[in-house]
């Protein structure tokens, strides 16, 4: 099944680490459009960072497929996907400046000192951290390494822009505030992104497509309205913030407790 609309493609990916009884990814699928935002949206230890790491080739699947316009990543290293890749945690060099961050992946491909200083002057714009060149990543605030990071992903103008809770080190002022950058930003330069999250506001907020996940399987893709307005599963209803459930037992109890 090849779908000439979908950019990016998992096919029954499926990973179980070394030594546990369960997988820690289940036969996940989903296709996403070129330029469009989807978060993977889901409690801890559902299996989120594990799908994005298949994503960007830094885990190993036992079965199943990821294609990047048609093309498969079967074997394809990391540096060779051309994927943009931004942690949890920075994983910035901190005792680097600025620039010398933004380069790094820019300096492992190899790009000629001119057009690198070119990219990484336009990064610096971009990402408002202008007076900052120079700076040692350490001395900066959360907001501005965040930026950094997003700098060094973006500077290799990727194909695929994968984030693995970008925002979770800040406070949640510059969490809004940077939430709102990234989508803006996304949307403007047209970069199809994976955007991983336990935060359900968050994930609605920036998505095109969202898919909820739980013990490793994805429940349920589909627009934030869908997944809001028309949710799955109950367990999905709960997720994404409609947790009022009446099970039919209260709820018969309730209607006697008012008749008596
Ligand atoms: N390297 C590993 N070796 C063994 N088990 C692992 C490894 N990495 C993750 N796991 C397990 O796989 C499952 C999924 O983990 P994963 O990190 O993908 O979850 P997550 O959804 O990203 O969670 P969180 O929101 O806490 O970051 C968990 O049960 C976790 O303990
Ligand atoms: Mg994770």
């Amino acid at each position: 099944m090849v779908d000439a609309a979908s950019y990016l493609t998992i096919r029954n990916l499926h990973k179980t680490y070394p030594g546990s009884e369960v997988p820690a990814v289940a036969d996940a699928s989903l296709m996403l459009e070129r330029g469009r935002m989807l978060t993977l949206l889901g409690p801890s230890g559902c299996g989120k960072t594990t799908l994005l790491r298949m994503l960007a080739g830094l885990t190993l699947p036992e079965s199943g497929l990821v294609l990047v316009g048609g093309r498969s990543m079967v074997g394809v290293p990391l540096h060779k996907r051309n994927m943009g890749m931004v942690f949890q945690s920075y994983a910035l060099f901190p005792h680097l400046n600025v620039t010398r961050n933004i380069a790094f992946g820019l300096e492992v491909r190899g790009l000629n000192e001119t057009a690198r200083r070119k990219r990484v002057g336009d990064m610096i714009d971009l990402m408002h951290l202008g007076g900052l060149e120079h700076r040692r990543v350490a001395d900066l605030s959360g907001g501005q390494r965040q930026r950094v990071a997003l700098a060094r992903a973006l500077a290799i103008e990727p194909d695929i822009l994968l984030l693995d809770e970008p925002l979770a080190n800040l406070d949640v002022k510059l969490r809004g505030i940077m939430r709102d950058e990234i989508r803006s930003l996304q949307r403007r330069l047209g970069i199809t992104s994976v955007f991983v999250t336990h935060d359900q506001e968050e994930a609605l907020s920036i998505a095109d497509v969202v898919a909820v996940m739980s013990g490793g399987h994805i429940r349920q893709i589909g627009t934030p309205v869908e997944i809001y307005d028309r949710p799955a599963s109950r367990f999905v209803a709960s997720f994404v913030g409609r947790g009022n459930f009446l099970s039919a037992a209260s709820y018969i109890r309730a209607v006697l407790m008012l008749t008596v």
